[in-house]
């Protein structure tokens, strides 16, 4: 079934060698339209250069590592041979956006060593049509063990002053939302609200994380990440104004290094994708491309799905994740978690065929702090007094619904490795098959950081642990992902952005916040945004008269499509699905794995209109978003079936829809459509709009 075709080629260069005198070696994409340079300057350099169209995306880019008191790999380097080759077939996820990939690149490794100590080093590069990702391998040799990182010299001089989307350096977290301008206008200390873990750790006013994307004055559109993250610390993007450079800036450990490697070892994927127009991105597959096939065998456990959770509650403070007997009950609200609780939405989701439940604050630990962000200790195997652990997974096996175990960790990193062994025995005897681990605050070890080398191993390790007990892994509060999915398909979802949850507090999510999300943080992987917010207006919980939701509550469906995960929430209480079921059949509905995802269109910070063909299934589901503008879409449905009939639902903004003002407002619409048909949508300022289109027999 799978094609796949290798050619190799090997170059070899003596120093006689007249390649050598031109140190200039160059690769073309596949269709050509892409090259990728590479040029050995006369100290010994390694520089690149990438071009699209014939058009310059990246000058004269710096390559290297420096190490800490030993030779670095930055200059009196020389040419011994280059390997080129072509790969070129498809793979299958075990779950995705669509069920084929294809990998079609060029493949070169370059061969260097050092002019005087012979010191060997190879960068290999895979060019794509869409793209490039390059990386650094460093080879076993004599008198070469082990090494630190200093800093990594890569590169990325810009041919231009591009439009940016991106978000601040901050080596704790992601969770902010968007600024837009130009590469010069950053500012990164500035202007932007808070993360949700209690401080920040901006790096600099000029350094940003990836991925960054930018739209350059042709409107095609560049963007910077990584892919295959593993035992290396995140890369941050350090802004060089006057020459629109980006320089790579490695997070550092306690102490100030970057990562400790072992000869062998080879950092992760730069990347760099391009898009001639917006869309186009959507569709870049490269980040999975380079990372490594599914480490696991057997796969039928992966399950994607829908869950609720006893969650929202506790964000909008009606209920807490404190048990109130082990704690000062007139600071607290009920608690979230008790038996009965549970038991009701247990009920709810096996009725309405949710898979899934996640319940929060099940056992001790909360109640050790002062409500704040500071140190508790958890204990993960034991459950508060009124979460009756026995009767409430024996209830959920009768009813079909299946828990996901809740580890919250405040950062007690630690402590939780010391403990996750005899918490994943609980799971396995009382049959959870999904952990949400989550590290808000800061980490202990003191002075590590959520997306340095130390916490890269540990995301890895728990993904790895927990994929040898079968248990799939959803993680809040981690690094960015770049694509390790495909690695550990078990590891379903991450948070790792600015979700829903935001909304509940402060400031919120700007309106044109989930059209850029698939542009930036969701090119790495899925996302845990948790949405399906219908009751969107928070003053009715007695939360401050302005804190909403913002966004329409046809939007809150259409992000079911738009942002993709395989684990996808169901965040509303029940009594707000039962005061509308009639949209509520659409969660019910939707799927969460793909066999084709169409982008109709998109442009970030603005919208974005997506169309994905169910797994297995000829039903197909349309999402569409706006930023605060109302717009208009005349949809196409050339995508479906030709000669097939299709039921369907469409679940619009309301005449009098506003993000702000109405949000609230909606209406439902049923009718028969097949491929020939087209459909004028109206979108209202910060709305959207869901279709489900079932084929009909
Ligand atoms: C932040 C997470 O994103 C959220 O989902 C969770 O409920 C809280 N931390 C508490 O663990
Ligand atoms: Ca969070």
């Amino acid at each position: 079934m799978y094609k796949s075709v290798i050619f190799f080629c090997f170059i070899f260069v003596s120093s006689e060698n007249s390649l050598l005198a031109t140190r200039f070696f160059n690769l073309f994409s596949p269709d050509l339209t892409m090259q990728f340079n590479i040029q050995l300057t006369a100290d010994g350099i390694v520089k690149y250069s990438l071009y699209a169209d014939k058009m310059p995306l990246v000058k004269e880019g710096r390559m290297g590592i420096k190490l800490l008191n030993q030779l670095s790999f930055d200059k009196g380097f020389e040419l011994v041979s280059i390997d080129t080759s072509s790969i070129d077939l498809f793979w299958e996820p075990v779950w995705g956006e669509e069920k084929r990939i294809r990998n079609h690149c060029k493949r070169m490794l370059v061969h260097l060593q050092h002019m005087s100590t012979g010191r060997k080093w190879m960068i290999e590069v895979r060019l794509y049509n869409d793209g490039v990702g390059f990386r650094y391998i460093f080879p076993v040799q004599d008198g070469f063990s082990h090494f630190i990182i200093e800093d990594e010299l890569t590169s990325f001089p810009l041919s231009d002053d591009h439009s940016c989307f991106w978000i601040p350096g901050d080596s704790d977290s992601n969770e902010y939302s968007y600024s837009k301008t130009k590469l010069k206008e950053i500012y990164a200390l500035q202007g932007n609200p808070g993360n949700d873990i209690g401080f920040k750790s901006l790096i600099s006013d000029t350094t940003v994380q990836t991925p960054l994307t930018m739209r350059t004055k042709s409107d095609a559109y560049v963007s910077i990440h990584e892919a295959a993250l593993v035992n290396y610390p995140a890369m941050m993007l350090g802004i060089h104004r006057k020459s629109l450079t980006l320089k790579t800036e490695l997070v550092a450990d306690a102490i100030g290094n970057k990562a400790y490697l072992n000869a062998g070892d080879q950092t992760p994927w730069r990347v760099i994708l391009f898009a001639r127009k917006a869309s186009d991105l959507l569709r870049n597959r490269i980040i999975l491309n380079l990372n490594e096939p599914s480490a696991l065998n057997e796969t039928s456990w992966i399950k994607p799905g829908k869950y609720l959770g006893i969650w929202w509650e506790m964000h909008l403070k009606t209920k807490d994740w404190v048990c109130q007997t082990n704690f000062d009950s007139l600071k607290h609200k009920s608690h979230g978690a008790s038996t009965d609780h549970v038991l009701a939405y247990i009920d709810f989701a096996s009725a309405h065929k949710i898979p899934y439940l996640l319940v929060e604050g099940w056992n001790e630990g909360w109640e050790n702090g002062d409500g704040g962000w500071s140190e508790r200790k958890f204990i993960f195997t034991k459950p508060y007094p009124d979460f009756d652990l026995n009767r409430i997974s024996k209830y959920a096996a009768e009813k079909n619904v299946r828990l996901i175990m809740h580890h919250e960790t405040y950062g007690t990193v630690t402590d939780y490795e010391r403990q996750m062994h005899d918490a994943f025995d609980l799971m396995q005897q009382y049959n959870y098959p999904i952990v949400k681990t989550g590290y808000v605050g800061r980490l202990v070890p003191r002075g590590e950081h959520h997306d340095g080398q130390w916490m890269v191993n540990h995301y890895a390790h728990v993904a790895k642990k927990t994929a040898d007990r079968k248990i799939m892994l959803n993680v809040h509060e981690a690094v960015r992902p770049t694509g390790l999915h495909r690695t550990y398909p078990n590891w379903i979802s991450s948070e790792a952005g600015r979700g829903n949850e935001f909304n509940a507090w402060g400031q919120g999510n700007p309106p044109e916040h989930e059209t850029i999300l698939p542009f930036t943080r969701l090119l790495g992987g899925p996302m845990d945004y948790t949405p399906g917010i219908f009751q969107l207006k928070l003053n009715v919980y007695g939360l401050p008269e302005k804190q909403q939701v913002n966004t329409t509550l046809a939007k809150q469906l259409a992000l079911y499509v738009t942002l993709y995960s395989p684990l996808q929430m169901a965040a509303d209480l029940i009594e707000n699905y039962e005061k509308h079921p009639i949209a509520f059949q659409f969660i019910k509905d939707v799927a969460t794995d793909w066999d084709t995802t169409v982008v109709i269109d998109a442009m970030p910070g603005d919208f974005v209109y997506m169309a994905r063909k169910q797994k297995a299934k000829n039903n197909w589901f349309v999402g569409m978003i706006t930023d605060e503008q109302a717009r208009d879409h005349t949809i196409i449905f050339d995508f479906l079936e030709p000669g097939k009939k299709y039921e369907a639902k469409i679940y619009m903004d309301g005449t009098t829809a506003h993000w702000q003002s109405n949000p609230m407002d909606y209406k439902i619409e049923s009718r028969s459509l097949n491929s020939k048909d087209k459909l004028k949508i109206k979108l209202a300022p910060g709305g959207g709009c869901a279709i489900s289109l079932m084929q009909m027999d």
